[in-house]
């Protein structure tokens, strides 16, 4: 038995597997939208007998899609993908996205980048006017990592958005590390007027290796409801 938030979930999850075909090459999302879609997709295939070519977008999902009998290749072995299923913390009306509350942003950008097709499923709770009500994820490199809080800080002076609060991401009681062994800084910024300034802005600065607005990145946006239904943002 599914909550009504996870049905909402599951309802996105099923619709997106719909889009796969025989002989795909796809982008494996991260989070626990995204868990509900690799479920579904390892069912469909093992179903179906589809002959699929998957790259994952975290070390979570890749354990996740083995474990159910998907076979993960790296991102080069397969080059370029046909579509990526993933989920999103927040989906404008122009379907431009805050991703990274899972910490997996950095390798979730670069599949999406590497695919034709983006695809976002979501529960209707993450639609909004104008992103940044959820704290915007930047991953950064360890190494000086409060000189580069710091310059993303003076960036946030000089737009419309200072005094906002930088947090850098614990996890039992230690800095959060990614994927890529880099720390998250998370930016309380409530909302973003100039989605394309900040995050020009934010990846001049050296330590900083990528950010959680991904603008004009996804084509279709899938989102679920409590009741199991869908709809769809283009
Ligand atoms: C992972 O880094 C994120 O970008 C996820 O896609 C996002 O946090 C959505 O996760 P849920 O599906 O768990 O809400």
């Amino acid at each position: 038995d599914l909550s009504p938030a996870d049905t909402a979930k599951n309802a996105a999850a099923i619709a997106a597997v719909r889009l796969v075909e025989d002989g795909m090459r796809l982008g494996l999302g991260t989070g626990s939208t995204a868990a509900f879609m690799v479920r579904r997709l390892a069912e469909r295939a093992a179903e179906e007998g589809l002959s699929l070519r998957c790259a994952a977008t975290s070390q979570a999902t890749a354990d996740l899609a083995e474990a159910h009998g998907l076979k993960i290749e790296t991102l080069d072995e397969i080059g370029w993908l046909d579509l990526t299923l993933d989920g999103a913390d927040e989906v404008d009306p122009d379907l431009n996205l805050i991703k990274g509350g899972g910490g997996a942003l950095l390798r979730e950008k670069i599949v999406a980048k590497a695919s034709d097709r983006m695809v976002v499923m979501a529960d209707g709770n993450k639609v909004v006017e104008t992103l940044g009500a959820f704290h915007l994820p930047v991953e950064v490199i360890g190494f000086g990592w409060q000189i580069t809080r710091e310059l993303i800080q003076r960036v946030l002076d000089s737009s419309e958005l200072d005094h906002r609060p930088i947090l850098l991401r614990q996890r039992n009681e230690a800095p959060y590390r990614t994927d890529e062994g880099n720390l998250i800084l998370d930016l309380a910024l409530e909302e973003i007027h100039d989605p394309e300034r900040l995050s020009a802005a934010l990846n001049a600065i050296p330590g900083v290796v990528e950010n959680g607005l991904f603008l004009h990145i996804c084509d279709l946006a899938i989102i679920g409801r409590p009741d199991g239904s869908v709809a769809e943002l283009t």
